[in-house]
């Protein structure tokens, strides 16, 4: 975000810059030895890019003579990159707190899906909610993210299944990313479920021929951004050819390939996103070896969401395993009437205590390499020079 003052936070008992060599990703034993600057100095230039980040003495000395507009002794604090939140659902409308009680009774998400709720219920009450009723709630979703730290988020369309909703969901995030200062790279996600009296083919159908060449024209126009396209692959929803095909065509239209695959029943999709080059992959529960093994080779990033696992007792994602074989491992919060959780630090808490994450593993995830997923790496998830001067100032203190 540009800042348009000149920041100095100076004397921090700790600067994590998470890593310093350009790296775009971080695997295991990257992720076990972070960088860490004690007593350090970060400068941020009016450009809202890092300047300047190093030892406190150092610093001191190289900019004697220089003047900052502001100036932040963060003595006794810890410095950090702000936090990546890779993969959330915080456009929507409509309560669902009523199944949270079918589920404590026994009924399964998808229990609840084939009954005509979960995304379904949603998508009713988002198809009929004004966008600028979307627009608050989302401002305050995005706002209680920022109080826990993130400052670069995904956000998804997904609840409207239509041509018409799914725009104005998009445009809802767009002007997010307009009035807000959080950084969002936004998803299209018109293949979140099957629509109500729809077949399969014919919602691929109508998202092949209706939704993606309208979108393709938005964004040609330049009144929308779209940086990912995202699919449900799941038994019910989208099976595997659907999903390929409407993945594959949004890659041709230049998006990030970030879709939810091998999270109820176990579907390939992990060898699927590695064979079309997908930057990422969320959930996972369920992925196989072989899955595992396809990702570690292509670098397809798994956004694992350790609420929904808990939320719904599903099986923990395999982190341990994927760390093990070489995959690049990111966290996400998964926000959605479902999983009602914005808080990073919550999610990287829940990665350590139940997927066997370390403190410095969950760390990484939650930024260099959930911006990886994003395709932000370049600029987000690491404090390094040229960087967004997106900072946390920890004051563990108090
Ligand atoms: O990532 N699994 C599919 N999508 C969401 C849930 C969306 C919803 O239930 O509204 C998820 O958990
Ligand atoms: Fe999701």
């Amino acid at each position: 975000m540009t800042n348009r003052y000149r920041l100095l936070v100076e004397n921090a008992k700790q600067v994590v810059l998470v890593c310093s060599n350009g790296e775009k990703y971080l695997k295991s034993d990257g992720m076990q030895h972070l960088k860490i600057i004690e007593n350090g100095s970060i400068i941020v230039g009016s450009n809202g890019q890092i300047e300047a980040v190093g030892a406190a003495d150092t610093i001191k000395a190289d900019y004697s003579g220089a003047s900052f507009d502001k100036v932040i002794d963060a003595t006794g604090m810890c410095v950090l990159p702000g936090l990546v939140d890779a993969h959330t659902h915080p456009v929507w409308a409509g309560d669902r707190v009523h199944e949270f009680a079918m589920k404590l009774a026994g009924a399964t998400y998808m229990d609840v899906h084939r009954a005509g709720g979960g995304i379904h219920f949603t998508v009713e009450h988002t198809r009929a909610a004004v966008a600028s009723e979307l627009v608050i709630s989302l401002s305050s979703r995005l706002k209680r993210m920022m109080q826990t730290g993130t400052t670069l988020v995904e956000c998804k369309s997904g609840y409207g299944l239509d041509l018409q909703t799914e725009l104005k969901m998009l445009e809802v995030i767009q002007r997010a990313r307009h009035t807000l200062p959080i950084n969002i790279s936004s998803t299209y996600c018109g293949a979140h479920a099957v629509p109500k009296g729809k077949t399969v083919a014919e919602a691929t159908e109508d998202i092949l021929q209706v939704q993606l060449p309208k979108l393709k024209e938005c964004m040609d126009k330049g009144d929308l951004q779209v940086d990912n396209i995202d699919v449900f692959c799941e038994k019910g929803v989208f099976d595997l050819t659907s999903t390929k095909s409407i993945l594959q065509a949004g890659k041709d239209m230049g998006l990030n390939i970030n879709f939810h695959g091998d999270e109820l029943h176990p579907m390939n999709s992990a060898q699927l996103g590695a064979e079309l080059g997908a930057l990422a992959i969320s959930h996972l529960e369920e992925v196989t070896d072989e899955g595992i093994a396809a990702m570690a080779k292509a670098n397809t990033a798994a956004v694992l969401l350790p609420t929904t696992a808990y939320i719904l007792r599903l099986p923990q994602p395999r982190a341990r395993d994927m760390l093990k074989a070489g995959v690049i491992v990111a966290l996400g919060s998964d926000f959605n009437p479902n999983a009602y959780c914005c808080s990073m630090p919550i999610v990287m808490h829940l990665a350590c205590v139940n997927m066997r994450m370390s403190m410095p593993e969950a760390l990484a995830a939650a930024t260099i390499n959930a911006a990886y997923a994003l395709g932000c790496s370049s600029s987000h998830g690491s404090l390094e020079v040229n960087k967004d001067g997106d900072l946390l100032i920890l004051n563990s203190t108090r």
